[in-house]
């Protein structure tokens, strides 16, 4: 297992890691801005004042023009294109699935990388879209496994060769292993196994870029889980080709730890200004809603008629790309990930279809999220479907009940009157009083329940009192309870007594 990357804080799947590079460190999770070595909307050199500690480029684009070549092998790909901190070079890959074929074999690009000097190497995989065949996608997968297996022999080989030589540019590039497997869960898992036992630096999940761009969200939360079940939790991901921040926080929680993002010179070049709920199109901006330094030194109508507006809107976009970084690395760190996640989910209607898919991988999830952290907030009507609670639920058997037991929301003169005393708190259920202060029942919810937390917390209830045939249990419901139908509650009166209030 490749020791070049360290976990230093967790939350959810998600984590701040730390990847050393031959070029630096570079804090995870962080985005990758897209450098054409053609055409440099904004001068590599100035992206670390964006907040940019690695980018990516394209070897295939560098081997193919001849006066980028020869200054990438004299001078190396550092200097080619200013830019001193680690640089990872996408392969020819992407214009091999647009254009495809190209001229340069797989065992070339990877010499021509390390020769260059790339900190991180990508084969000649071959990105499979969506909806193609099983079989299609299965042959293609396999060429890939071919190729990254080649490409892996030829830097092991470098690496032994050094060892003896003297050391040369390149000889500690590391490689990238993507995953492919289309839209094909189990050849997306098989994929990622086989991969895993190469032993790649990176893991980038493969060809989802037209998921993407068709909004096709549970989709992808399907098949970075697919992947990430298969690899070792220790080893670096990187979303290929997921750039806009709208979806940063969901990709890191599933433990995504690289993005790349075209997005930024893309989407100004179609004029289009970037923000964490979504992309506008600037001719249709009023007003700028953020605090970049592009946006306080411009009104939207002055921002429309810059003469150099398509550089504006590239700059304003990666400030808006990395801010969103740094909320998700500050979200980690203070354990409100999730939190997180769910707000941003709720900016389009296939987010939440991919919020979804995320909570119906709560039992993985679960292994992974810390058991005990700062607050839960329930802060959307799907918070019921976090991990915390199907952790509870799950754990529902560990209470051993005798005698009488009160279910109520809150304290009342009764609570004397019975051995044991449950405090019932939506979305978890009931759960012994003493555990009121305690992580997650501490949990920030609605005074009100919202119906799918309610409906969670008497069905958790009910799998309580079914385990307890020894103690009897009393439910009161309370003024906060009362306004919620009969209907809620049916089940719950076949396993003990419900009241609607205490007789004073
Ligand atoms: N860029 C976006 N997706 C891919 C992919 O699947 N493979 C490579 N090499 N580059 C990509
Ligand atoms: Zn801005």
């Amino acid at each position: 297992m490749s020791s070049n990357f360290e976990i230093i804080e967790k939350d959810g799947a998600g984590r701040i890691g730390r990847l050393k590079t031959p070029h630096g460190v570079v804090e995870t999770p962080t985005v990758m801005p897209v450098i054409n070595p053609n055409l440099r909307i904004i001068d590599p050199s100035e992206m670390r004042n964006f907040g940019a500690e690695i980018l990516i480029t394209n070897s295939y684009i560098i081997y193919n023009k001849p006066e980028l070549r020869e200054k990438a092998i004299a001078d190396g790909l550092h200097a080619l294109l200013g830019f001193d901190g680690p640089i990872m070079t996408d392969s020819g890959s992407f214009q091999l699935s647009v254009y495809g074929e190209i001229n340069v074999e797989n065992a070339e690009i990877i010499s021509f990388e390390q020769q260059i000097g790339t900190d991180i190497g990508v084969p000649l995989d071959i990105p499979t879209g969506p909806d193609v065949s099983y079989e299609k996608a299965l042959a293609e997968m396999t060429t890939t496994h071919e190729r990254l297996k080649e490409a892996r022999e030829i830097v092991e080989q470098t690496r032994i060769g050094a060892q003896s030589g003297e050391k040369k540019r390149g000889d500690d590039m590391m490689l990238a292993g993507p995953i492919q497997g289309s839209t094909h869960i189990d050849l997306r898992e098989k994929s990622a196994a086989y991969l895993s036992d190469l032993d790649f630096d990176v893991y980038p999940i493969g060809a989802v870029v037209p998921l993407m761009e068709a909004y096709r969200y549970r989709e992808l939360v399907d098949i970075i889980v697919a992947a990430k079940k298969n690899l070792n939790p220790v080893a670096p991901v990187h979303l290929f080709g997921a750039g806009h921040p709208m979806m940063f926080a969901l990709a890191v929680a599933l433990g995504c730890d690289l993005f790349d993002s075209a997005a930024y010179a893309l989407y100004a070049k179609g004029g289009r200004y970037i923000t964490v709920n979504g992309t506008y199109q600037v001719d249709r901006l009023k007003y700028l809603p953020c605090s970049c330094p592009v946006c306080v030194a411009h009104t939207a109508d002055s921002l429309r008629k810059a003469p150099n507006l398509e550089e504006l809107l590239a700059r304003h976009n990666l400030y808006v790309t990395f801010e969103e970084i740094r909320q998700i690395k500050q979200a980690i760190a203070d354990g409100k990930l999730m939190e997180l996640v769910e707000l941003r989910c709720h900016s389009h209607p296939q987010m939440l279809g991919a919020l979804d898919a995320v909570f119906s991988h709560s039992d993985w999830l679960e292994q992974h999220d810390p058991a005990a952290k700062s607050t839960f907030f329930e802060c959307s009507a799907v918070s019921a479907n976090r991990p915390e609670v199907l952790r509870y639920e799950m754990r529902l058997d560990r209470f051993n009940l005798f005698g009488t037991a009160l279910i109520r929301s809150y304290p009342s003169q009764k609570d004397k009157e019975y051995d044991n005393i449950l405090t019932f708190k939506p979305p978890f259920g009931a759960y012994p009083v003493e555990l009121d202060e305690n992580y997650p029942f501490n949990a920030e919810v609605r005074d009100v329940a919202g119906p799918e937390s309610l409906k969670k917390a008497i069905e958790n209830t009910i799998k309580l009192i079914r385990q307890n045939p020894n103690a009897q249990f009393t439910f009161v419901k309370g003024r906060r309870l009362n306004q919620f139908d009969d209907s809620y509650f049916e089940e719950l009166k076949t396993v003990c007594a419900v009241l609607e209030k205490f007789e004073d």
